[in-house]
């Protein structure tokens, strides 16, 4: 395996598939020939793929889409008519009615855990259907979801499916700022929220989050409440309702809404590179196409597994892999309420073995929090139950994988690292358990249909054959991509199409070695990946500069053991405003405030001047070496209004965490 000299872009040794997988729904050879059948003729694949949903009024076309910047467009199935819910629910009614679709662990161990069938899962969705309808809710109109990880979070995005509504689900670890900013942006007629929401034994309350939040909302929106843990919160008569009383007293009778394949499902607020969140929106039939084919295929599913991934309701994890993909494929769906670590570091291990766990799904730093705990917490469960184990979010370090692989695998369960975003609704990137060997820390080849480019990053010239680095852009569509930013296409075009001419940007950076595997070498926009969760620096400097002793602010990230980028924030104070720990403290509450506690910096430091271009742009490339200890490389400081601020920075270097 020749290794380029002078290169880094070496040709790791592959691990062999595990036995067992001979009979995998994907083997070498099948994914080599349906992967260039895809690439071939996308149109005859993507037509057969099709008929995993059921379809009201079958489509006749299946791909019309154009990555011409001024003129994308992205239509899948497009004169098909379907209903997403129906295909997670009805469809399985007859055959499995009373197999379970959803297992739910709550937070505290001890308390019971629940059970829905698709049965129960069919009535629950029904109802809550008919107090969406029965509040004025329409096909099209938005509903925003701020719910802990309970059953209902699920009912109610299917509930939305199912009429036509649209949802939009907000991180429950979002401040009321951030709320308010998405209800106001997607124009929501409506928030479905809970009073309380439990994690790790302390509670975010969810309700009173609302309240503040709707301060700042038109008047007629209406919050939908479940109690959940009973926690009294304020009632505001007029406003807020009981949901799970109404359903109680409803109807559970909702005939499913006919779709069109290209009307909207989902809005999903990310972080971008500028300061506000984009409305990502994905369609109803190839986002479920999509969702379905790499839920089974990426995770080997079979009838009867229990599938569990750990996300949170509130990412596109948790919609592709809780929601849609698995109750798309009629499977149980592992729905977990609390933290890796709470009560004690061996948490994930006994929900594995208490639900005999067949595919696990989880994040790099949740895997490198549990192995600083020491291994034994795995050690003592029987984990015999797991077959295939994941990772998203971040690159695996290989320790990580290493560890994840002995201790939770025994060496006998293929781990799939699957590279994908918010925007691409589905697995991009990833190893397949019976036919691709994983490689540590290389999300490993392109799903069926993706034909991922390694750009050069100046020229944005195809860089072709292995052994290389650039950008990484994918050069056509598939099903399960973004259609638009809700409210602003031009945004959406000059987001992903506009930087290079012809292709989807992803903001990630790659080198593709000698094997022709993938490695994603982390974002190359200002956007940081904390704890496998996606923050715009932007966004966390507009915060802090809102804050009134904050004159300007630059954030970067850093590397952390654990987080996997820790958030550094350089701040220049107002005149006449002395730094100090308080100050420091206060500024981090703020930001909490402002946009949530997974925006918290870990690290502040202030700074009497930042380093700028002669035209006043912040030269943030020094920022991020300086916080990344890496000043050897600090590069070209000559075009620098003030080289003297670098010497600054460098001696008043923050050095813990
Ligand atoms: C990063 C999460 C390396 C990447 C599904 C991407 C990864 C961003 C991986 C999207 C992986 C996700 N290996 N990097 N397996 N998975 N990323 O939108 O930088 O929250 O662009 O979607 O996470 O984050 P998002």
């Amino acid at each position: 395996m020749g290794a380029k000299a002078g290169s880094d872009i070496q040709a790791t040794a592959k691990r062999p598939i595990p036995p067992g997988f001979e009979n995998a729904h994907v083997t070498p050879q099948i994914y080599a020939e349906r992967y260039a059948a895809s690439i071939r003729d996308p149109e005859t694949f993507w037509a057969e793929e099709g008929k995993r949903l059921d379809w009201i009024k079958p489509y006749t076309k299946v791909k019309n889409t154009t990555f011409e910047y001024g003129k994308v467009s992205i239509r899948w199935y497009e004169d098909g008519v379907l209903n997403v819910a129906a295909n997670c629910i009805d469809r399985h009614l007859e055959k499995r009615g009373d197999q379970v679709a959803i297992i739910w662990e709550p937070d505290d161990p001890n308390a019971p855990e629940r059970r829905i069938t698709y049965r129960e899962l069919a009535d629950k969705v029904a109802r809550m259907a008919n107090v969406l309808k029965a509040h004025g809710v329409a096909k099209g109109d938005r509903v925003v979801l701020y719910l802990p990880m309970i059953p209902e979070a699920a009912f109610a995005m299917l509930a939305c499916a199912r009429i036509g509504a649209i949802h939009s689900v907000v991180f429950g670890g979002f401040s009321p700022d951030a709320l308010a900013n998405r209800i106001n942006d997607c124009d929501a007629k409506l928030v479905i929220t809970a009073d309380t929401a439990p994690r790790g034994g302390r509670r975010t309350p969810l309700k009173s989050n609302t309240d503040a939040a709707l301060l700042h909302c038109d008047d007629k929106v209406k919050c939908l409440v479940v109690k959940h843990t009973g926690d009294q919160t304020t009632w505001i008569e007029g406003r807020d309702f009981d949901l799970l009383a109404e359903m109680e007293a409803a109807s559970p009778d909702c005939p499913p809404e006919p779709m069109n394949a290209e009307d909207p499902l989902f809005i999903l607020y990310t972080s971008g590179s500028t300061g506000k969140p984009k409305g990502v929106v994905h369609t109803s039939g190839g986002y479920l196409v999509y969702a379905s084919m790499t839920h089974q295929l990426t995770f080997d599913y079979r009838d009867g597994d229990i599938f569990w991934c750990t996300a949170d309701v509130g990412w596109v994890t948790g919609h592709s892999y809780i929601v849609y993909g698995p109750l798309a494929n009629g499977a149980t769906t592992l729905m977990f309420e609390g933290v890796p670590t709470w009560p004690d570091p061996g948490r994930f291990w006994a929900v594995c073995e208490k639900y005999k766990v067949n595919q696990f799904y989880t994040a790099p730093t949740a895997i490198r929090a549990l192995m600083g705990q020491g291994s034994e917490w795995v050690e003592k469960y029987d984990l015999s139950s797991l077959r295939v184990l994941g990772t998203v979010g971040e690159p695996i370090n290989p320790e990580a994988w290493a560890w994840y692989d002995k201790h939770v695998g025994k060496g006998r369960c293929p781990i799939v690292d699957t590279w994908w975003q918010t925007e691409t609704g589905g697995h991009m990137i990833t190893s397949l358990p019976g036919a691709i060997e994983a490689k540590p820390g290389s999300a490993t080849l392109p799903f069926f249909g993706v034909k991922p480019v390694v750009l050069d990053p100046q020229s944005g010239a195809v860089i072709e054959g292995n052994g290389v680095e650039g950008v990484l852009a994918i050069a056509d569509s598939w099903p399960g991509q973004m259609r638009t930013v809700w409210g602003d296409h031009q945004r959406f075009q000059d987001t992903y199409f506009q930087q290079y001419k012809g292709y989807y940007f992803t903001g990630d950076g790659c080198r593709r070695d000698e094997d022709g595997y993938y490695w994603i070498t982390g974002r190359v926009d200002d956007v940081i990946n904390v704890s496998g969760h996606r923050m715009g620096t932007a966004e966390i400097e507009s915060a802090l500069v809102a804050h009134e002793k904050v004159a300007e602010a630059a954030v970067v990230g850093y590397p952390h053991p654990v987080k996997g980028q820790g958030i550094y924030a350089y701040v220049t104070l107002m005149a006449g405003v002395e730094p100090s720990d308080e100050l420091r403290k206060e500024l981090v509450k703020w930001v909490r405030q402002e946009i949530g506690p997974i925006a918290s910096p870990d690290l502040i430091q202030f700074a009497p001047g930042l380093p700028k271009t002669r035209s006043g742009k912040i030269m943030r490339r020094i920022l991020r070496k300086i916080a990344e200890n890496d000043y050897g490389s600090l590069g070209d400081t000559s075009t620098l209004a003030d080289p003297a601020v670098v010497d600054d920075l460098i001696a008043n270097r923050m050095n813990k965490g």
